[in-house]
């Protein structure tokens, strides 16, 4: 049974009806499954539990200290990349020695920070910042462990906005430069080479582009090892898709990817790295919402909630798909068809058009489903609609894990001049 499921005629997480949430933190307001986060996240540890593999949580997914220290009690490591991520991974009790450090603009203190740390590996994505880990680690007197990321020049499918792995975008190195950067490398006195890098995009329906990927980088890990260079890590990134649309996606199973990745890289001695975020926070988090009105325009139904563009981004951003299921279970197979909005000013504050869900009403709830990736951590206060709050579900019990701001929190932060 899903962790997210209809009893007693009320869409419920794990043992609690939805609308007992509502009543208690007000809407909108994301709800998360604590089972459902640990399923997902035993999933990739049991399917690669005979690699010599680190699962390093994609934090940017979901970056909520108790989700992050839920992932933690279960040995996660952490992918950050921000100084504000790898603060949040240590508070939340990753250990340094699992945490990888992602992104092509850090800052050089937040390479001091995280050398500091002492985190397992600086996935490096230019020459330029190389040199630029050199200095620091220089000046703090220690040497820092760096895996190049490579852009493979693979196709990755999905959105455009969130494609990663092609020669034209700014992520990596082109594997033509590789070997002269990872040559450059070796030759500076704060940098140790340990690993390849790579990650080719997200939500990625199919394992074609992974193994291209892959395949590529394990021959310049080939080429490298002859360069003389002591490879001993490969992190794959994330970009495991998820199931959005029941009637639509079909997704590989994270055993038949772990197995493509064993086949290839069986007797390779290298430990592998995996990124995950979606795939570990995507199902098990919604979007819980309130109807405000419902508006039968001359052309369209509306459903108007309470959430907006601003709390879920994805639909505005990528055009993307959510489910969206009313939290009353529909009594009869009576149907209406609704364009689904939010109140903010513009017409991109659109959930979904044209989807046939039961007979709603003012004040129904509504959740919207796989949002617990991507979610709360793209919201904004655009409108100034204060940042949706978090609860996290274990059981028949709730916590808020994040709590709304009161208006007076965000006004408190400007400043009027005196001269006005
Ligand atoms: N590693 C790196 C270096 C990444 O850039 C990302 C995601 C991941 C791992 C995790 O990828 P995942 O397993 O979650 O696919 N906001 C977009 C997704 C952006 C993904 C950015 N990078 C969305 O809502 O679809």
């Amino acid at each position: 049974m899903s962790d997210f499921h209809y009893s007693n005629g009320q869409l419920c997480v794990e043992n609690l009806p939805l609308s007992r949430i509502a009543e208690a933190v007000g809407t909108p307001v994301y709800v998360y499954s604590a089972a459902a986060l640990r399923h997902n996240y035993q999933i990739f540890a049991g399917a690669c539990a005979h690699m010599d593999a680190l699962i390093a949580y994609s934090v940017k997914a979901n970056s909520n200290l108790a989700v992050l220290s839920l992932l933690a009690s279960l040995g996660a490591g952490a992918d950050v990349v921000s100084g504000g991520e790898l603060e949040r991974a240590m508070r939340a009790g990753i250990a340094p020695h699992k945490i990888v450090f992602s992104g092509v603009g850090k800052s050089r203190d937040e390479m001091r920070k995280a050398l500091s740390a002492g985190i397992y590996q600086f996935n490096i994505e230019s020459a330029p910042e190389l040199v630029a880990l050199n200095d620091v680690a220089c000046a703090q007197n220690t040497v820092a462990a760096i895996a190049l990321r490579i852009n493979p020049d693979v196709s990755a499918g999905g959105h455009e906005k969130i494609s990663t792995g092609k020669a034209e975008n700014k992520f990596g190195v082109n594997l033509d430069q590789a070997r002269d950067v990872y040559k450059q490398a070796h030759d500076l006195p704060g940098i140790e080479v340990t690993g390849v890098d790579m990650h080719i995009g997200s939500q990625i329906d199919n394992l074609a582009p992974f193994e291209t990927a892959l395949l590529k980088g394990l021959d310049l890990v080939l080429d490298l090892r002859r360069d003389g260079h002591d490879i001993r890590t490969f992190d794959m990134g994330g970009g495991l898709g998820i199931v959005y649309n029941q009637d639509e996606d079909t997704l590989p199973t994270v055993a038949d990817y772990m197995d493509m990745v064993r086949r290839h890289t069986k007797g390779l001695d290298l430990k592998m790295i995996f990124e995950p975020g979606r795939a570990i926070a995507g199902n098990a988090g919604v979007l819980l919402s309130r109807v405000q009105y419902v508006k039968h325009g001359s052309a369209r139904n509306f459903l108007i909630l309470d959430a907006a563009m601003n709390d879920l981004l994805r639909p505005a951003l990528y055009g993307a798909y959510h489910a969206i299921k009313p939290v009353a279970e529909p009594k009869d197979h009576q149907r209406e068809t609704y364009d689904i909005v939010g109140p903010v000013c513009e017409t991109g504050d659109t959930f979904a058009n044209h989807r046939r869900l039961s007979v709603m009403k003012d004040g129904d709830l509504v959740a919207m489903l796989a949002a617990g990736a991507y979610g709360a951590v793209q919201a904004g206060q655009y409108n100034t609609r204060p940042l949706v709050p978090e609860v996290l579900v274990r059981g028949g019990k709730f916590d808020v894990i994040r709590k709304r701001p009161a208006l007076e929190d965000i006004l408190s932060l400007e400043n009027v001049p005196t001269w006005l």
